[in-house]
């Protein structure tokens, strides 16, 4: 079996759910269900008996030596962060906190682990680490895409703490030999994404009617993956990756963000009409994030050449699925803007206008 950190959230839960689909391997999943964390996103697997779930901390090693002694996983799949930059802006202290010491707190408890085991068992456990795009910094507009070797030039607080988890991951391989993976990846868009980031927040707002914020002026560039395409991505560094190898992650679909509204806003208009007019109407340009990084972009030619990886999902393809889930799953939504999400829009937004 493998243990998965940050089972609950966005990514995680698309994992853990591709994972048993594709391979029935059974999954610990040690989450800390912070507000981005979501039991409801696993709902579909409450009868499978494949799928256990922790509620927990991974800074606390006492639970995550417990956890590793009484399932003995084969690997450490670690997606558990803190992930939206403008709540590191607005508060970093949470994101040094899981992002690095949790990270330092896991590689200690799979390296206590690894030692314990013998022979295949130890040959074969990986920790792999689920890592971003971000820690390379920003490009400018002609500046070939990040490759593995690009030096790691971090600009926020959030993409400074995944860059320092990077380092002690890599540290961790190169002192202590633990048979590390790491994997940098650019945005994900699909199903269960909260709806503070970019495109969840626009598809949510445009159905209420509310403004569709868009930071500067709109041109900054990300490349953008469907999640399902991250999974397949990590399952085959997992299998098949080289021990202390990083990996990027990438659609080869780099697009400014105001293309990405628009195109929100033409689905919408297409599956959703709404009486009061096109969607692109709600479109305002509100004041920028600090320090935000202008271009990323992924050469991803590494997982392609060496694990015979590629996205299965173009961008089309991609989005017209995730705004009809979200058109099909509007209590999901209704359920996640909680008071405490409300809170948080008056913060990060209040400030913008
Ligand atoms: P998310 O914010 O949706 O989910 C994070 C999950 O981690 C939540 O379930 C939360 O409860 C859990 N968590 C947070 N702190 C924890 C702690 N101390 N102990 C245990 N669990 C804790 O994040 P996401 O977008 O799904 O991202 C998952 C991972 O992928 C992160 O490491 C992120 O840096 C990385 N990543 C994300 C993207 C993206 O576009 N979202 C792209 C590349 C890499
Ligand atoms: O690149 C990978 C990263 O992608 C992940 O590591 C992060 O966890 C993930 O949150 C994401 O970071 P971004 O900052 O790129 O994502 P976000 O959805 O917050 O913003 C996408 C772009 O849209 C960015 O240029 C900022 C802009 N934006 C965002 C919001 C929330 C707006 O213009 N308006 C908004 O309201």
């Amino acid at each position: 079996m493998i243990l998965v950190t940050g089972g609950a959230g966005f990514i995680g839960a698309n994992f853990v759910i591709d994972w048993l689909a594709a391979t029935g391997e059974p999954v610990v999943n040690l989450d800390k269900l912070t507000y981005a964390g979501n039991p409801e996103n696993l709902a579909s697997l409450a009868n499978n008996a494949r799928y256990i779930f922790v509620k927990g901390d991974i800074c606390e090693r006492a639970l995550v030596d417990a956890l590793l002694t009484r399932h003995h996983p084969r690997a450490i799949a670690h997606f558990a962060a803190e992930s939206h930059v403008d709540r590191s802006i607005h508060g970093p202290a949470e994101f040094i906190r899981t992002n690095i010491e949790g990270t330092f707190t896991l590689l200690e408890a799979a390296r206590a682990y690894w030692n314990t085991l013998t022979g295949e068992q130890r040959d074969d456990f990986r920790f792999l680490h689920v890592s971003t795009d971000e820690v390379y910094g920003s490009l400018g507009p002609h500046d070939p895409p990040f490759a593995e070797t690009n030096p790691q030039q971090p600009n926020s607080p959030y993409a400074a703490s995944k860059a320092a988890s990077d380092h002690l991951v890599r540290a961790w391989h190169h002192t202590y030999g633990l048979p590390v993976l790491t994997t940098n990846c650019s945005n994900n868009y699909g199903p269960f994404q909260f709806p503070e980031k970019l495109i969840p927040l626009v598809i949510a707002n445009a159905l209420a009617g509310k403004p569709l914020p868009i930071y500067g002026d709109g041109m900054n560039v990300r490349d953008w993956l469907y999640v399902g395409d991250h999974c397949a991505a990590i399952r085959a560094v997992l299998n098949a990756g080289q021990v202390g190898e990083t990996y990027n992650i990438g659609g080869w679909n780099e697009m400014p963000n105001l293309t990405i509204v628009k195109t929100i806003c033409a689905l919408l208009d297409e599956m959703k009409p709404d009486p009061a007019g096109r969607y692109e109407r709600l479109i305002t340009f509100v004041a920028d994030r600090p320090g935000h990084d202008r271009r990323y972009a992924i050469d991803a030619r590494k997982i392609e050449r060496e694990l015979g990886w590629r996205p299965a999902e173009t961008f089309a393809t991609g989005i017209r699925k995730t705004v009809r889930w979200y058109l099909e799953h509007q209590d999901w939504v209704a359920h996640v803007q909680s008071g405490a999400y409300r809170e948080w829009l008056a913060r990060n937004y209040g400030a913008r206008q």
